[in-house]
């Protein structure tokens, strides 16, 4: 719920022009509606050069007074996304509680439709529960090899533009027996982010908080890679969601290993910008 103060408030109007529902009247003051249609988004009183507005319910989380326009400078943001890397190799240490904490606090800053923030994080970093999801994935990939290779599934599922890729995903790297773990990448911790089911904007506030919290891992010397193995038998087998503790109705949208890297990458790996349609 929003407070005004009216004592502190010099009546400048940000918080009229700030608010996405339009619910800060002149005044200042709030709509009828505000008592139901307010997201407690927060802008109002961000926005709020007096500090005459507070979100009742908000009292005990801290923010910071902003200085200037970016925290981060336009070289270092550049040079931070384009040095990041997705890590599959591991120091056999465990991702200290301290660290997870942190990272998925910045997850929690992501936008999120509606303000509506219905993410949820699951972290595994219990190495006996690690191996059981690895051993039940490697059980049900070469279950999903082996009908991949049914003559008449196979010519069905073979118009499929991914078929060819899968197929030699599954059996030439995730089941291979290189000796090396391209399930999990022996990884010391997995991040799971779920929504609800039934919402229907879940799945961009999980990735966005996902693509968070892999910024915010690299800034603090941690590493992570998205899996989308993982990803899809973690919302399909009861067997991995009874392990991660995904309880029915929620629906995993992100899932990352993370560890500490052991291997430093020397320079940054090329990428063209994508393709751009201009209007003018
Ligand atoms: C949705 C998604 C799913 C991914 N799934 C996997 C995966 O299952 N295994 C893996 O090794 N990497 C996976 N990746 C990582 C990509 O392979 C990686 O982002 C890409 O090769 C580019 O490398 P970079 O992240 O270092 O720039 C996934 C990435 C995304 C965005």
């Amino acid at each position: 719920m929003i407070l005004i103060d009216e004592n502190k408030c010099d009546r400048c109007g940000l918080c009229t022009m700030v608010c996405p529902y339009d619910l800060v009247g002149d005044g200042p003051r709030l709509k009828s509606v505000a008592g139901t249609l307010c997201v407690e988004c927060g802008h109002c009183m961000a926005v709020c050069p007096k500090e005459a507005i507070t979100l009742s319910g908000f009292e005990d989380i801290e923010v910071a007074t902003l200085k200037g326009r970016s925290p981060i400078d336009r070289a270092s943001i550049k040079a931070m996304f384009k040095g990041r890397r997705s890590g599959r190799n591991f120091r056999n240490t465990p991702v200290s509680r301290e660290d997870m904490k942190e990272i998925i606090e910045a997850a929690s800053c992501a936008p999120s439709a509606s303000n509506a923030r219905p993410v949820k994080a699951y972290v595994c970093r219990d190495a006996e529960t690690i191996s059981k999801i690895r051993k039940r994935m490697h059980t049900l990939y070469n279950l999903m090899l082996k009908a991949m290779k049914i003559p008449g599934l196979s010519a069905i599922l073979g118009r499929l533009e991914m078929f060819g890729m899968m197929s030699y995903a599954l059996e030439d790297v995730l089941l291979s027996d290189s000796g090396r773990d391209m399930i999990l990448y022996n990884a010391p911790a997995l991040l799971a982010f779920s929504v609800p089911s039934l919402n229907p904007m879940g799945s961009g506030d999980a990735w966005l908080a996902a693509e968070n919290a892999v910024i915010y891992a690299d800034s603090i010397g941690v590493s992570s890679c998205f899996m989308g193995f993982f990803g899809i038998l973690a919302n399909l087998d009861p067997v991995m969601r009874k392990l991660l503790g995904i309880p029915r109705g929620e629906s995993i949208k992100a899932g990352l290993v993370m560890g500490y890297p052991k291997v430093k990458y020397s320079r940054e790996a090329p990428r063209r910008t994508m393709p751009i349609h201009w209007d003018i």
